[in-house]
């Protein structure tokens, strides 16, 4: 049973098919490329498995269960988070406080507890700091912990925004353009997280990226996307050399080059 079944998901933005009838599967455990030129409906399609959009029709299944058009924070209960093309960030706080916060949003204290500074309260208090520790330590990023979120280097913002999305501990992670922007030192950095955050933590991944040389480098499979439809589905060996997919970026400004 695959983790996350995509069944003829459209999207329609008025007269705009965004996303059509498209079908696909994520397996537990693996690295799946999205791919395809710009506007071909990637974002969309995140968005409508994350809950910003509700689907015009087709279905979500996540784990065998039907998730299609569930709120955004329902769905990051049942175990889905996303990553956003353009960072969201608290600038003027220290780098931690952002994964504390996403952490924070889990947990969950209730009230009575926050208010009367409960000892059950301060273990999750603590706890909840040493997640965020853990996962910084894992991407990487535990010098920068303590500074100024704001001025910080591109690559470790981007690096941050995956450690606020891991906070939710989600079974499934989708990553918007995670190497976006990026010198080709911050890509490998950033290709390596990804690779120790399903390899270290389990998580499965859908990575979205236009950097061909980092989605073949790391997609155990990749579904290719134009004009909101499958155009290509197979292994990156497969995927680098299908005539739809170069003629579909063909024209385009995107380098395609691995
Ligand atoms: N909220 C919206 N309202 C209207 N049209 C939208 C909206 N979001 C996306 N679209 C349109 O839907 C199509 C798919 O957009 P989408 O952002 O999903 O593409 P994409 O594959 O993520 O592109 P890119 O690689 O440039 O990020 C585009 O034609 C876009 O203009
Ligand atoms: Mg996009």
């Amino acid at each position: 049973m695959p983790l996350l079944e995509v069944r003829n998901l459209t999207k329609y933005f008025g007269g705009l098919a965004a996303v059509d009838d498209l079908s696909f599967d994520v397996r537990e455990g693996e690295i799946l490329g999205l791919i395809g030129p710009n506007g071909a409906g990637k974002t969309t399609v995140f968005n409508c498995i994350s809950g910003v959009f509700s689907p015009t029709s087709g279905k979500v299944f996540f784990n065998d269960e039907d998730v299609t058009g569930l709120k955004p924070n329902k769905i990051a209960q049942r175990g889905i988070s996303r990553t956003f093309q353009i960072t969201y960030l608290f600038d003027a706080f220290p780098a931690i406080a952002n994964v504390l916060a996403a952490c924070h949003m889990r947990a969950k204290a209730g009230v009575w507890r926050t208010f009367f500074n409960t000892p059950r309260y301060r273990q999750q208090e603590a706890e909840i700091m040493q997640q965020a520790m853990d996962l910084l330590k894992l991407l990487g990023l535990a010098e920068i912990a303590l500074e100024n979120t704001g001025g910080l280097p591109h690559g470790h913002k981007r690096g941050l925004g995956v450690a606020v999305a891991l906070a939710t501990q989600p079974k499934l992670l989708m990553l918007d353009e995670p190497v976006t922007g990026m010198n080709p030192e911050e890509v490998r950095v950033q290709m390596d997280r990804l690779s120790k955050i399903r390899d270290e933590l389990g998580v499965t991944l859908v990575v979205v990226e236009h950097n061909m040389r980092a989605v073949m480098g790391i997609c155990d499979r990749i579904v290719a996307l134009n004009f909101g439809k499958q155009i290509a589905e197979g292994r990156p060996e497969e995927i680098r050399e299908n005539p739809d997919i170069i003629e579909a970026y063909l024209g385009s400004q995107e380098d395609y080059a691995t």
